[in-house]
């Protein structure tokens, strides 16, 4: 069970690894220097665990996920562009990235930042080009654009980012708190679920992706602040104690570790009891699972 778990994931991360480096290889000449930023920082590592999650909310409704891993990896750049700009000075002034140094530490400044931007709207071109090319339908296209430009924005991980540097310095409320773990880090999570039930065309299975979503996304969020608490950075690849020097709200800082770990568990426990709605979920209870006991 455990090995069929592994080589699953294992399969998974190869397929989406060799696919971010191919949407990514056309350097022209004189933008050279910003597609190589965008590359360095897609092929820094990380756990993929929202491109894994739009293909599995995919097959679990149904759906061929081997024929959207580009589109899975959609949720990534936009991902990888939000840690990219959450490590530049202005904001976490983190070094280190995935077990590297931060992209602004290997690239100027400017150069960083806007390999972030970039990694914003390559998603849209993918997802559009999917479309024109019939892989997806147009009505589809739509769905995902809609769904993916919305949870990064305002109201989703941009929103939260804004809220977490609000929150410096002071005590917010633990419905604060909620409210911004759910933007900044549950928004994308429920944007790679819910475009895999629209790639799955079982869009009346959405309901069900948020529910799970929300309490991963919550989980998933205290578990990376216990983490920059009890975590080493040798495992997590990141500076540990970012939180702390910056003066964070984070749940430890609000309930101390013993109930965040509790609440991370509990969360996790809802994610996995909603999975019963879905066929074929033993690989996303186990992931889900992991990603409690996770070391990185
Ligand atoms: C880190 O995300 C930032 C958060 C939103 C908590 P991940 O823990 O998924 O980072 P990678 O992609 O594995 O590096
Ligand atoms: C960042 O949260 C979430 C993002 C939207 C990037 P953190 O600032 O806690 O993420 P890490 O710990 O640097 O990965
Ligand atoms: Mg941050
Ligand atoms: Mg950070
Ligand atoms: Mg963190």
């Amino acid at each position: 069970m455990k090995d069929m778990y592994k080589k699953t994931l294992d399969e998974y991360c190869e397929k989406i690894n060799h696919a971010l480096l191919r949407l990514t290889e056309n350097k022209p000449e004189l933008q050279k220097i910003v597609c190589e930023a965008m590359e360095y920082s897609l092929s820094a590592g990380g756990k993929r665990i929202r491109p894994v999650l739009m293909l599995e909310f995919c097959k679990m409704c149904g759906g061929n996920s081997e024929k959207y891993i580009d589109l899975s990896c959609t949720v990534e750049m936009v991902h990888t562009y939000s840690l990219i700009h959450d490590d530049l000075p202005c904001m976490d002034n983190d070094d280190f990235r995935r077990g590297k140094p931060s992209c602004h530490k290997m690239f100027p400044e400017a150069i960083a930042l806007l390999a972030g931007d970039a990694l914003n709207t390559l998603p849209y071109e993918i997802i559009s080009s999917k479309a024109i090319e019939g892989t997806i339908s147009y009505e589809s296209s739509v769905k995902l654009s809609n769904i993916l430009s919305s949870s990064t924005g305002v109201m989703g991980m941009i929103g939260g980012q804004v809220v977490d540097i609000e929150a410096e310095h002071r005590k917010i409320t633990i419905d604060e708190l909620n409210y911004l773990q759910i933007l900044k880090t549950g928004a994308l999570i429920k944007a790679a679920c819910k475009m895999g039930c629209i790639l799955g065309q079982k869009p009346e299975k959405i309901p069900f992706a948020e529910k799970y979503a929300d309490a991963l996304g919550r989980a998933f969020q205290i578990v990376d602040d216990i983490l920059d608490v009890t975590g080493s950075f040798e495992e997590l690849g990141k500076p540990i104690g970012s939180d702390s020097k910056q003066d964070k709200s984070t749940y430890i800082s609000l309930m101390g570790l013993e109930k965040s770990k509790d609440e991370a568990e509990k969360l996790t426990n809802e994610a996995i009891s909603i999975l019963d709605n879905f066929e074929n979920s033993d690989f996303l209870k186990e992931l889900t699972m992991e990603l409690l006991t996770r070391k990185k």
